[in-house]
């Protein structure tokens, strides 16, 4: 079985561990441990048991326009402003699309699939280094480009912010001073739900004083471009329901920009790509402030727990992280520590050998409870000891 190049792929670990993928407990996928959320699980299971259960009986419409009107509501944009995907991933190939033949700034190391969708559309990849965030938030982007030496008039960027896989976070003034300098921008905010006052009914609006700054501070807030869309028409904002409400089966993501875009996207994909329980699924997630609140809660407890704990280990860096997840230097062979917590252990983490960038010596880790993040850290502990 080859080399997984995304997390949560427990058959592969199973294979390696000699055991079942329900025995895997696994913290390479980067998903909320909470979740899903049983407000969620009850409200496909009333679907799939009313006398007519259309959510599966028939065609979804290919409009989407209630689901678009949900999240529109949630979000405070226009319904015409959102279009919805078969997860972020699915999304990720048409902006990919949209940028067919031109040059593409992208932060390196990156999320495995951007390079699988600007290939596939035969986009040109200029990679830069992903600058870590200063104390203030600030990658420098505006130096890098500048260095990079091109003509800002054809460049096309793409960014992640919470960044996948260190969890850096960069500021919205930083980001929102770039936007004017492109012909078009994607920002893949997959993880940024985890950043509190992301709930719409706390977001920032345009002319709230802008609270960029608040990046450095320990747990930072939200720095999400929605709501500053409108002045950027260049710019699209890709979202996904998978991390926060763990959800990666149901396959759910949209995104948020001029419409246009989904004009000509609409073209290029299938008409429903969108399936009806996911669609109930997003209604029950959105609903359910309580569940929003619980994890913000639980958040900042865990990495801080995860991230003492990994630091306690003898060599081992742990990166600052304003995700759900820790990217960790281990001072030896990452790939050989993760083989052992597979096959002693039966604990799956994310090796980085995927990420060029990073290599052997890093492992992604995604937070869990902390019963489960202290089982992880005394076997690290173990193999450390024993070998
Ligand atoms: C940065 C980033 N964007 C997008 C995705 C894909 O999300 P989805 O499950 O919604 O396709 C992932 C999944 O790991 C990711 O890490």
């Amino acid at each position: 079985m080859s080399w997984p190049q995304h997390g949560g792929n427990r058959a592969w670990g199973a294979a390696v561990a000699g055991c079942s993928p329900s025995d895997i407990l696994d913290f390479s996928a980067n998903l909320n441990p909470l979740g899903p959320p049983q407000s969620v699980l009850q409200a496909l299971g009333k679907a799939l048991s009313e006398p007519d259960p259309v959510a599966i009986s028939c065609y979804p419409d290919p409009d989407y326009r209630r689901l678009r009107t949900r999240l529109a509501e949630h979000w405070r944009v226009d319904p015409d402003w959102i279009c919805v995907g078969n997860g972020a991933a699915e999304l990720l190939t048409w902006a990919a699309r949209d940028a067919q033949g031109g040059e593409v700034w992208l932060l390196k190391p990156a999320f495995g699939d951007y390079e699988r969708a600007l290939w596939a559309a035969g986009a040109v990849i200029k990679p830069l280094r992903y600058p870590f965030p200063n104390e203030q938030g600030s990658l420098g982007l505006a130096e890098l480009l500048r260095q990079s030496g091109s003509n800002p008039a054809g460049r096309i960027l793409w960014l992640n912010n919470p960044h996948n896989p260190s969890g850096g976070l960069a500021s919205r003034p930083e980001i929102l001073d770039l936007l004017p300098q492109f012909q078009q921008v994607m920002v893949d905010e997959a993880f940024m739900d985890f950043l509190p006052q992301d709930d719409p009914e706390d977001l920032p609006q345009p002319d709230a004083e802008e609270p960029g700054a608040e990046v450095g501070a320990r747990q930072a807030l939200s720095q999400t471009l929605i709501p500053y869309l409108a002045d950027h028409p260049n710019t699209v904002v890709i979202r996904s329901l998978t991390k926060f409400y763990t959800l990666p089966g149901l396959r759910i993501g949209f995104a948020v920009g001029h419409p246009d875009h989904w004009r000509r996207w609409q073209r290029w994909r299938d008409p429903w790509s969108v399936n009806g329980l996911a669609s109930v699924a997003v209604e029950a997630a959105l609903a359910d402030k309580p569940f929003r609140q619980r994890t913000l809660a639980w958040l900042p407890v865990a990495r801080e727990h995860l991230r003492k704990g990994l630091q306690a280990l003898p060599g081992w860096d742990p990166w600052p992280s304003q995700a759900n997840f820790v990217l960790v230097r281990c001072p030896g062979s990452a790939t050989q520590i993760q083989r052992a917590l597979l096959q002693r252990y039966r604990l799956l983490v994310r090796d980085c050998r995927s990420f060029p960038e990073l290599g052997d010596p890093y492992l992604r880790i995604g937070l869990r409870t902390l019963p489960e993040q202290d089982q992880l850290l005394s076997a690290c502990r173990e193999i450390l000891e024993n070998g």
